[in-house]
């Protein structure tokens, strides 16, 4: 079997706004699948519910074979499943190196104790995670600004040390929440060609963009949503072609 997630009959309701209707979909492994939907159409609950900050009312959540929303909150990054945020989630005091360092925290061994009096064991592991952090950052193009703070970086270079911090967690799934929302043309196409080298790792992408071409270009799956119903999923082409998503996005060239 090669689906990585599964997501069953999932509902949420926010009093008595049901933000997510019965949902039923899956994802394979080492895919591109993008979520896509109008504004309010559920997406960044859907995410939420998938990374464990939210509990759904019904339904199920499956990451390889472990049910997400029976686990206790602190289990869940240990599941491979990381995330950016659709408002930059980045500490923008901190220097570009300590940002990415944050992502990997789940996998530190020495407690809090051994933290507090850093202790060789502690050091020994801070410096072989400093190490893989900066493969990280070479990997997304941005070793050089390693030192810099965020608050100095361009907005484009910020969301990538995002994508740069959830990639440190060494996840099996990536969930980027409008990874291209203020980028230009240029930064865009840039993107798109980390997305796709991100998925040469063998690491799988869930993504919810507004950006059409780069939606249609980057993914193998859709998936449509509106008013947190399912309306549609297929490939890029027949997405294109289905007359409802048509009606949705009416006025929008695909
Ligand atoms: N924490 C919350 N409390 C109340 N309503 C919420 C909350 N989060 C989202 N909603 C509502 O749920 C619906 C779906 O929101 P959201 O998932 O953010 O949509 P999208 O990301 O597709 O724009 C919207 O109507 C939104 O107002
Ligand atoms: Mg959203």
């Amino acid at each position: 079997m090669d689906e990585i997630l599964r997501v069953s009959n999932l509902t949420k309701r926010f009093g008595g706004l049901k933000a997510i209707v019965n949902l039923s979909f899956s994802i394979k492994k080492n895919s591109i699948t993008a979520v896509i939907g109008p504004n309010g159409a559920g997406k960044t609950t859907l995410f939420n519910l998938i990374s464990g900050l939210i509990r759904p009312d019904g339904g199920k959540i499956e990451v390889k074979d472990k049910i997400i929303n029976e686990l206790k909150s602190y289990n869940i990054p240990e599941l491979g499943v990381a995330r950016t945020f659709q408002n930059l989630g980045i500490f923008s005091n901190m220097n570009v190196l300590d940002n990415v360092m944050v992502g990997q925290n789940i996998h530190f061994k020495s407690g809090l104790l051994q933290n507090a009096f850093n202790t060789k064991s502690y050091r020994r592991e801070e410096e072989k995670f400093r190490k893989k952090a900066i493969e990280w950052l070479e990997f997304m193009g941005i070793e050089n600004i390693k030192d810099k703070k965020l608050s100095e970086i361009p907005f484009e270079k910020q969301r990538l040390v995002e994508i740069t911090r959830a990639l440190a967690s060494e996840p099996e799934i990536l969930l980027l929440d409008e990874p291209a929302a203020g980028l230009n043309i240029t930064e865009t196409r840039s993107l798109i060609r980390t997305i796709k080298k991100i998925r040469e790792k063998g690491i799988t992408i869930l993504l919810v963009e507004h950006d059409m071409d780069m939606v249609m270009d980057v993914s193998d799956w859709i998936i449509v949503l509106n008013f947190g119903e399912k309306i549609a999923e297929g490939t890029p082409e027949q997405i294109q072609h289905n007359q409802e998503v048509i009606k949705i996005y009416l006025g929008t060239t695909f």
